[in-house]
């Protein structure tokens, strides 16, 4: 077990850094490419605990993945799919370790091809729920057998089956995925509509491997007709926002802080942080510069920002940035006023429980914090002392806690750091490199 000490005497942050592959993108990269007819060229993926997890689960189903490290950190990939001829069966369970988008992904995927397979995870991903992918599934065709209260280790027996339209309860880009996947094996149009837009990547990339996904946005419906064959497809995975986003916040709280953040992904679904930030009264812009196949990419600018000022983010927006909320409440106690966030209830159900995991944390460290079953307030300002923070085995926590300790009056120690290897593993590095960046200027 690690530990970090993140401490104020760091100074001001400056200069300019690349993010990681985006995690999203990285999962779907490995996982269509393993299910095309062929092989697929994949750069600037994600080496990380999550995606490693990925890479191996689509080995043991029987895609080749020849991985070659890169100076970035980052992998390159060059993946042979099953095609036509489907997944082979496991000679055991598949670890999907902390990974939520591994595990119902792989559902989605699995439940159209005549195998069954177990999927594992740790004690974190063991708690989260799954029938949200089920249930839609089990409609599908496909048929499950899960542990006492629908979580891991569960067996998917998957099947022929048939198209449905879903309308999700629960607004999340996972459930999604795993329904338009699994409607690629079935016959006829399978449509999903989400109460609130979540990130679209799947729709966005699958056309680039030669599926056609309709969409209507005002509807907040998308569908794919099955059955359909993924051709094979190079992709370049751009620098991940969330990842992006614990730079962009210690930048914005750390005075005399300047930073650029290269080749992020700018895609919509993604940025909802940014807005809430820039109505925050944070210096914080975004440029987009390119397009890397069907994501827009660019940089984010973050300055130090003396003003914020409390704001709300209504339930609408969450699913927007769902991953993004622990380092706003963070941000949150900088600001003057009260921010809430609306119609947070999905974040019980992440690596940890972290509407309770951010109550207690940023509580411990002086802030002022309320919660409901739902919703999360953040009163501010407040200048937050040191002290031990548990990650809980939650990256994002984690990442939080270490920005905490740059503006905290005394350090803060991160407990569990390694947690931070799920996504970002080379964190302290970069943020390093900027507190340098700084001390060099
Ligand atoms: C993800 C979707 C989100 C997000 C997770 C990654 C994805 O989960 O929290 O980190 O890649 O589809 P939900 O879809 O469950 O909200």
């Amino acid at each position: 077990m690690t530990s970090l000490l993140a401490s104020p005497a760091g100074g001001p942050l400056s200069g300019r850094v690349s993010v990681p592959g985006d995690k999203s993108i990285s999962h779907r990269g490995v996982l269509f490419a393993a299910m095309s007819a062929g092989s697929c060229r994949l750069t600037g993926v994600l080496d990380s605990a999550d995606v490693r997890s990925t890479i191996e689960a689509v080995r043991a189903l029987g895609a080749v993945v020849l991985a070659t490290g890169r100076r970035d950190g980052g992998l390159d990939l060059e993946v042979t799919g099953w095609g036509a001829t489907g997944p082979v069966r496991p000679s055991g369970p598949i670890d999907c370790g902390n990974s939520g988008t591994t595990a119902r992904l792989l559902m989605g995927i699995l439940a159209g091809w005549d195998v069954e397979v177990s999927l594992i995870g740790d004690e974190s991903l063991s708690r989260r729920p799954m029938s949200r992918v089920m249930e839609p599934l089990a409609r599908m065709g496909a048929s499950f057998s899960p542990a006492a209260g629908g979580t891991l280790p569960l067996r998917v027996c998957g099947g022929r089956l048939r198209a449905i339209r879903y309308e999700m309860p629960v607004a999340s880009a996972q459930v999604k995925s795993a329904i338009l996947l699994a409607g690629l094996r079935a016959a006829g149009r399978t449509v999903v509509i989400e109460p609130a837009p979540s990130r679209d990547h799947t729709e966005r990339l699958l056309p680039g491997f030669g599926v056609g996904v309709g969409r209507d946005a005002g509807e907040r419906a998308c569908w794919v007709d099955g059955p359909a064959r993924i051709l094979p497809s190079d992709l370049s995975v751009p620098g991940d926002p969330s990842s992006a986003a614990f730079l962009a916040v210690a930048a914005l709280m750390v005075p005399g802080s300047a930073i650029v953040l290269d080749g992020v992904a700018l895609n919509p679904t993604r940025t909802g942080f940014v807005a809430v930030l820039q109505e925050m009264g944070a210096r914080l812009t975004t440029s987009v510069d390119r397009a890397s196949g069907a994501e827009p990419v660019g940089s984010i600018s973050a300055t130090y920002s003396s003003s914020l000022h409390g704001v709300t983010v209504a339930a609408d927006r969450i699913a927007g940035l769902v991953d993004e909320v622990v380092i706003l409440a963070l941000a949150a106690t900088a600001a003057t006023g009260i921010t809430r966030f609306e119609g947070v209830g999905e974040l019980r159900v992440k690596e940890s429980d972290r509407l309770q995991a951010v109550q207690e944390g940023l509580s411990a460290l002086g802030a002022t914090v309320r919660s409901g079953q739902d919703w999360l307030e953040v009163e501010g300002p407040v200048r937050l002392h040191g002290g031990r923070s548990d990650s809980l085995g939650d990256h994002r926590l984690a990442m939080t806690w270490a920005v905490a300790g740059l503006v905290a009056r005394g350090p803060v120690t991160v407990e569990r750091w390694d947690a931070v290897d799920v996504s970002y593993p080379r964190f302290a590095h970069d943020l390093a490199q900027l507190q340098d960046g700084s001390r060099v200027g």
